[in-house]
């Protein structure tokens, strides 16, 4: 599907020695790149501060990102000619005249402009503003990166201040999950299979949870992440992303519109949350010290860069309900956290039980159905079902049914910056979340923001675990668990 790119694209990198850059945007460019994936005149115009000319940030380049890519065995003719793709731009966000020596390196390199700003958000707007002063908004594309503000308002000010230089079709908001292979692939299980579609409503299914867990810690952004904490990180983003792919309405075609007016409609049913009842519906979490693997790690408060009597969350679960006829009465469990007990992304579909079981009693304590997705590691779809169990009587066992994709599809999955990158350079927004979506997701976490912010501090919970007991207690008074629970 992902074809050469037919339009000559020239991609300016803001953040060009940052570290999504070095770990993340070079190489999935260097990947496209390797692949055949990029039009032969295409150039890549890094842009930073630290290095002083082309031969020095080559140098950087070689240094940080080299070795990244190399994880693989490295194609180093490949590795040459992209090189030969890098041009490099020294420039000083404040400074005016930057911008016009910028706007005379771009003067000779053909095709569509791609301005990618992998900066911290306060400097969106600023460099928006730079680069209408000389004109490089006009028929450009601009990519922002997560987080795209702080709450409601200032995420508002940035989109509208974006707002008023690029028009919404020249914005591309990155949220990573939706470049990823499984997610895609959530799509095609839902709409390419006439089998799951009708049981996929609360007439048949009883509970949904989605789980984002991992097993790093804040790593070296302690800074930043303890002035974000995972409500802003994960959830308000990439959770209600998924929950929102999982729970929308059949879109009548996979035209970028089509399927963000679909998720927005999800987004705009999430039941609004009483600030009276969010320590019934919402659990928050940091994590202490512990073991992971058989390693000891720190507390999160002893984190570099994290103050010592912080109150972020580092985990967060949640009871969601969606106000339509399809899901009106089902609960959907979020949870995300660092420093837990594995590093797994999953989504379970937990069906109801036989409205009568004519098999008798064995039947009905087997369970019911239940369909587990797993977007990570390995991505596998399993389909519980119950099944009698040899020998004399009617006595049930639950069995599965399992689909692991590496086994069907020898070539690699490709990796999410890679994917979203290309649809940047074809022009292609299915995949970035529009500034309704983006809205709606803001306002619905937002009693919860201003409630923690306001008061409380969140429960322990040892690294290593599944994160505080109360988030187990909540599932139980739905009379359900976190699925790893029964494992
Ligand atoms: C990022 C968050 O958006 O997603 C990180 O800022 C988190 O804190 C990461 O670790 C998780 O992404 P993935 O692809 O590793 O699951």
């Amino acid at each position: 599907m992902y074809i050469q790119s037919t339009s000559s694209v020239t991609f300016v990198l803001f953040g060009g020695t940052g570290d999504l850059s070095m770990r993340k945007i070079l190489p999935a460019l260097y990947e496209a790149h390797r692949a055949g994936m990029l039009t032969a005149s295409g150039k890549i115009v890094a842009v930073a501060r630290h290095e002083d000319d082309r031969a020095s940030y080559l140098q950087w380049v070689n240094e940080h990102v080299k070795a990244r890519v190399a994880k693989n065995g490295l194609d180093e003719s490949a590795w040459a000619t992209f090189i030969d793709r890098i041009e490099y731009v020294k420039l000083d966000l404040g400074c005016a005249e930057d911008f016009v020596k910028l706007r005379d390196a771009l003067q000779d390199l053909a095709g569509t402009r791609v301005f990618y700003l992998a900066t911290g958000p306060s400097l969106f707007v600023p460099i928006c503003r730079a680069l209408a002063s000389v004109g490089l908004n006009e028929n450009a594309r601009i990519v922002l990166e997560k987080p795209l503000g702080y709450d409601l308002r200032s995420s508002n000010a940035i989109n509208d201040a974006v707002g008023e230089i690029f028009a919404e079709e020249q914005i591309y908001r990155i949220d990573h999950y939706l470049g990823k292979e499984p997610v895609q692939n959530l799509l095609a299980l839902r709409f390419g299979n006439a089998l799951f579609e009708p049981l996929w409503r609360r007439e048949w299914v009883e509970s949904i949870q989605i789980t984002i867990a991992e097993e790093l810690g804040v790593e070296a952004r302690g800074d930043f992440y303890d002035n974000t904490g995972a409500l802003r990180d994960m959830v308000q983003n990439h959770l209600l992303q998924l929950l929102s792919i999982v729970a929308m309405e059949p879109p009548h075609s996979m035209d970028s519109d089509s399927v963000r007016d679909e998720k927005l409609r999800v987004l705009r049913a999430l039941k609004p949350i009483d600030p009276r009842d969010i320590s019934k519906v919402a659990v928050r979490g940091q994590y202490h010290a512990g073991v992971i693997r058989g390693t000891a790690v720190p507390a999160y408060a002893t984190e570099h860069g994290v103050k010592p009597d912080s109150a972020t969350e580092t985990f967060v679960a949640l009871k969601v309900e969606i106000e339509n006829w399809r899901w009106a009465g089902v609960p959907f469990f979020l949870r995300t956290g660092k420093r837990l007990a594995d590093r797994v992304a999953e989504i379970v579909v937990n069906f109801r039980a036989v409205p009568h079981s004519a098999l008798g009693a064995s039947a009905l304590r087997a369970g019911a159905n239940r369909l587990v997705i797993r977007l990570q590691p390995n991505e596998t779809i399993r389909l519980y079902c119950l099944a009698k169990k040899p020998g004399e009587g009617m006595n049930l066992s639950s069995v599965h049914l399992d689909l692991a994709f590496d086994q069907f599809f020898k070539e690699g999955q490709m990796e999410a910056y890679q994917r979203l990158l290309l649809d940047v350079i074809n022009g292609r927004l299915a995949l970035f979340v529009r500034r309704d979506e983006q809205e709606a997701a803001w306002k619905w976490v937002e009693p919860i923001l201003n409630d923690w912010a306001a008061s409380g501090k969140p429960k322990p919970y040892a690294a290593g675990t599944w994160g505080p007991t109360a988030a187990s207690a909540m599932l139980a008074q739905h009379g359900t668990c976190w699925l790893e629970e029964e494992n």
